[in-house]
């Protein structure tokens, strides 16, 4: 008899959601050559529910164990140990299993063509592959192994005939063929699979009635059995069929070929994809929608038709993204020369998704908060992140699709890349300074903290439990500075040159970072010495600089140390390759002319065309360098990292009048904006400092002068001037002390802004005054940066809890014309506790209860909320009739919303971490990447005082031995606990 091999998740204590529920209350059924062998209900429940309790009392005694045995290689251990131990003899526990990228090997098969058929129903789905296989090695046969989870195989056929029982093994992960015949061959497998009573959001799954698909990264085996990775491509041909009222609307990857009637009231389709693809990018829909049409001409002369697919009330709401659809198509060819390839351009828009958007070949799937915008229920930021996804889906099809990843490790290749693509395309339709500022917030918000915690991996990871893990500020944004730093070496020319060779060299193939690294050199012949260290490294480089002037020589050095600190499983570092790019201001606030430097005993003249440079980009590779400019006359304030040239930690010399000086002249506003955040992040550092002593807190007068100088500035941007009056976020200052103090900073933080709020009130309340519009909405730069400026100036007022700035408030929230200055007038009078804000709270759910995106601003501003006590009303709405714990969108605005609150997730009595580990564990059985998501809100613990260390970690410990655990929280878990 076959060996059966349960999955780890499948220990899940019979969910009442999901596929297991089915499977647990059904018999299993596994219908082999034909003759169906059930395994009786009552053996399968009593074998999973020893293994469960096997499981259970392990993973409790990891999280027993003392600090110092607790590393990361005791869990590796650990989760080996249940891997390999034989449960009982007809029935093996498979736990967790690490996947190495030093492990790869090329797959043994082949797929050349396949033909899918979906037969969609009700209350099951049939799917039919027909593959055609070929061997890698002509003549050499080994098995053929397949991907599959939560599958029901009905049949499976090679070259037409079906299979016996004694020709292939199923257990619950995987079909293996052992010895398939030798040469080309087709095989041909029917499965049939749940699509309605799937809430984990991947594979084929419904989203308000209508079928939809996610792949990426490992979807595709949920939907049928295949070789479910990316180096697997090959040409695909979908025939859907399905009952014509209900689903009228049939789409999937590449162009229409035919459609007709059938009997009984259905219809069917035949979509063809001309290009070759790894299943990740496979996409299907059906269902009651309608379209947006538009087209684009390509610059070489290809119409494509372009058409956006919502229900059709929602269709009014599509004309921003179209707008940006076509921009993005326009800014590709311009910037680097790509065109789309094909004759239709899909975009679906469905509300239940767990990320933001999917690259499927010419069926784009997105979250619909990230097409659906109009003034009324959409905010600038919304319309801007609308820009930017469309953007960064639409650019995938050359970076990501057309050249794709070799293996999941390489994500950061199509993420990192396309990632910046949609910065740049951003930058170049709006402001290019605050667009920077936007990312490098991001950044140091977000993935700063990743890399200084138990989750931090390199942009390219080692290794990897659930690979939805690893879809990470990491492998994103800092990938994306990694791709720029190319730029900011080799200029925008160089750039260029080493993106056309990339695509002429791998067109059509599935690649490795090298491959993009080797095509940026060998464009451009360049040195790169130690550059792949940035693939291969984690943790942010922190570097110093110290700076000395020579009057009589006429010199200025710049010394640079630096230092990777250590993270889980990299003890020890190599120095980076770092580029600093560099200019000297004059004491007019002048850039100097940079003529020569003298560097590693060599002097190397800077300008070789004769035109004067006044930034030079420093490539620091070592440990400790020194980098000497001549020719220069008078001390000079040096602005260093402009445009945040490099993702890294900057400590300098300069003093607070330095950096009010570069606040006020330095031509870079990058760091002119950088200057007033290290001056506040200074100031705030100090005053957390006098907080703790119980000293009282005393604001700077010269930082006062100083926002007050921008604020009153004409001359500067608005939006730039809102970015920097805005102090660092919370996060920002308490990853910068030894131990994290949420209520210091939140103190101290409140302090500063109503400090500002009540000196500057003069100058705040003619900024709100004279920033008022009575104009339709327009989304562009002017506008927004008006509406920003304004909403920053009413925040600050709104801190100091005065009822005539109430007013103010309410006045703006009843006037407002548009969704970003109504939610920006609520937040403000939300900020302080009372009738005023219970009435517009009430008032908003009033006006927006049938929009279920606007209801999602509603839940988060309220979760968000630092109101001591929130957790109370957070649990109420949990229990509102608009909340649903199926939906990733409500999920991230209420529980993620609260998360975000250092006030009240870290409150001190524990029961913002109650909260969330119960949560967690009801969230897992519904959506385990959306549960992971949210469980990694405690992987920082450590950072914390002994009482919220304590409190957490009970959590993640009650967490770890909460029964049927997914891999995917296991993962986040017992990472957290174990670094
Ligand atoms: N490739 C998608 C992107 O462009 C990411 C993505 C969408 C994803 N849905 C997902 C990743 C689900 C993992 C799981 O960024
Ligand atoms: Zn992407």
């Amino acid at each position: 008899m076959a060996r059966l091999v349960f999955s780890y998740k499948g220990c899940s204590g019979f969910p009442k959601t999901g596929l297991w529920g089915l499977i647990s209350s059904a018999p299993l059924k596994a219908t082999r050559g034909g003759s169906a062998l059930t395994y009786p209900t009552k053996n399968f429940i009593s074998t999973q529910r020893i293994i469960t309790s096997k499981v259970a009392c392990r993973r409790s005694s990891l999280s027993l164990l003392s600090p110092a045995v607790r590393d990361k290689q005791a869990i590796r251990r650990l989760i080996c140990s249940v891997a390999t131990q034989p449960i009982s003899t007809e029935a093996k526990m498979e736990a967790p299993k690490e996947i190495f990228l030093k492990d790869y090997k090329m797959p043994e098969y082949y797929f050349d063509k396949v033909d899918l058929n979906f037969s969609l129903g009700e209350e099951k789905t049939f799917v039919s592959s027909k593959i055609v296989v070929y061997p890698r090695i002509e003549g050499v046969s080994s098995p053929l192994v397949l991907d599959g989870h939560d599958l029901k195989l009905v049949t499976i056929k090679v070259n037409g005939e079906e299979l016996k029982k004694e020709d292939y093994n199923l257990d619950s992960r995987h079909l293996t063929l052992s010895s398939p015949p030798s040469g080309t061959f087709t095989l041909e497998i029917v499965t049939e699979i749940y699509p309605q009573k799937n809430t984990s959001l991947e594979g084929l799954y419904k989203s308000s009635g209508n079928f939809c698909t996610q792949c990426e990264a490992e979807g595709f085996r949920k939907i049928t059995f295949y070789q479910d990775r990316p180096d697997i491509m090959a040409k695909y041909s979908v025939r859907i069929e399905a009952d014509k009222s209900l689903y009228p609307v049939l789409l999937s990857n590449g162009n229409l070929i035919e459609q007709g009637e059938l009997e009984g009231g259905k219809h069917y389709v035949l979509w063809e994809d001309p290009f070759k693809k790894p299943c990740y990018l496979f996409a299907l829909v059906a269902g009651q929608l309608e379209s947006r049409d538009d087209k684009f001409v390509t610059r070489s002369g290809r119409e494509v038709a372009l058409r956006i697919w919502t229900p059709a009330q929602d269709l009014p709401k599509t004309v921003h993204a179209m707008y940006s659809l076509k921009a993005a198509m326009k800014w590709d060819e311009d910037v680097f020369g790509l065109e789309y390839d094909l004759d239709l351009f899909n975009i679906v828009a469905v509300p239940d998704f767990n990320m933001g958007a999917m690259e499927n070949k010419s069926l784009n799937i997105f979250n619909s908060k990230l097409v659906l915008a109009s003034p009324e229920t959409a905010s600038d930021a919304d319309y801007a992140a609308i820009l930017g996804v469309i953007g960064h889906e639409y650019f995938h099809n050359w970076t990501g699709n057309r050249v794709t990843c070799r293996d999941w490790f390489q994500l950061s290749l199509k993420e990192g890349l396309t990632v910046f693509r949609d910065q740049e395309f951003s930058s170049d339709m709006g402001s290019r300074p605050v667009k920077r500022i936007d990312d490098v917030s991001r950044l140091r918000n977000y993935q700063f903290p990743q890399d200084a915690g138990p989750m931090a991996h390199p942009v390219r990871p080692h290794s990897y439990i659930k690979m939805d893990n690893f879809y990470t500020v990491t492998v994103y944004e800092k990938g994306a500075e990694v791709v720029r730093m190319y730029k900011t070496l080799l200029g925008s020319q160089g750039f260029r040159k080493g993106m056309d060779l990339y695509f002429k060299r791998h067109d059509g193939q599935a690649v490795t970072c090298e491959e993009f690294f080797a095509a940026m050199r060998d464009a451009n012949e360049a040195n790169f010495h130690n550059f792949l260290l940035w693939y291969s490294q984690a943790g942010t480089p922190s570097v110093k600089v110290t700076s000395s002037f020579n009057a009589e020589a006429k010199t200025y050095s710049l010394k640079f140390s630096q230092e990777v600190p250590p993270t889980p499983g990299q003890q020890v570092k190599e120095p980076m390759f770092i580029p600093v790019a560099v200019g000297l201001l004059d004491s007019n606030g002048n850039d100097i002319p940079l003529t020569s430097l003298y560097h590693d005993g060599m002097l190397e003249s800077i300008s070789a065309s004769g035109q004067p440079v006044h930034t030079v980009v420093l490539q620091v590779k070592k440990k400790e360098e020194e980098f000497v400019f001549s020719n220069i006359s008078e001390r000079p304030i040096p602005s260093i990292l402009r445009g945040y040239s490099a993702p890294i930690r900057l400590e300098s010399d300069l003093t607070d009048s330095d950096l009010l000086f570069l606040l006020a002249h330095d031509s870079d506003e990058f760091n002119r904006w950088e200057a007033g955040q290290v001056l506040a992040r200074k100031i705030m550092l100090n005053l957390v400092a006098d907080f703790q002593q119980s000293k009282p807190l005393i604001l700077d007068a010269k930082f006062v002068d100083g926002i007050k100088s921008m604020l009153c500035d004409p001359s500067l941007d608005k939006e730039f001037i809102a970015k920097a009056i805005t102090l660092p976020g919370a996060g920002e200052i308490m990853d910068m002390m030894e131990v994290a103090d949420p209520d210091a900073v939140h103190a101290v933080r409140s302090f500063i802004r109503k400090h500002l709020a009540s000196e500057l009130k003069a100058e705040f309340l003619s900024t709100v005054e004279s920033n008022r519009s009575t104009e339709p909405y327009v989304f562009n730069h002017n506008n927004m940066s008006r509406r920003a400026l304004k909403n920053t100036a009413l925040a600050y007022l709104a801190s100091l809890d005065d009822p005539e700035i109430t007013s103010l408030a309410l006045h703006e929230y009843k006037s407002a014309t548009n969704m970003t200055e109504q939610f920006a007038a609520m937040a403000a009078i939300a900020q302080n506790p009372g009738k005023a804000r219970d009435d517009v709270l009430a008032d908003f759910y009033s006006k927006w209860e049938n929009d279920y995106l606007v209801v999602n601003k509603w839940f988060a501003l309220q979760a968000f909320s630092d109101i001591p006590g929130n957790v109370e009303n957070v649990k109420k709405l949990l229990n509102h009739p608009a909340f649903d714990m199926h939906n990733p969108n409500k999920v991230y605005s209420l529980i993620g919303g609260f998360c975000g609150s250092p006030v009240n997730f870290h409150a001190k009595d524990g029961s913002g971490y109650r909260f969330l580990g119960e949560i967690v564990v009801q969230l897992d059985k519904i959506n385990p990447q959306v549960a992971s998501r949210m469980v990694s809100a405690f992987s920082r613990w450590r950072r914390y005082d002994a009482t919220r260390q304590a409190a957490a970690k009970e959590q993640l410990e009650m967490i770890m031995a909460a029964n049927g655990l997914s891999e995917n929280v296991f993962e986040i878990a017992s990472k957290s606990l174990a670094a």
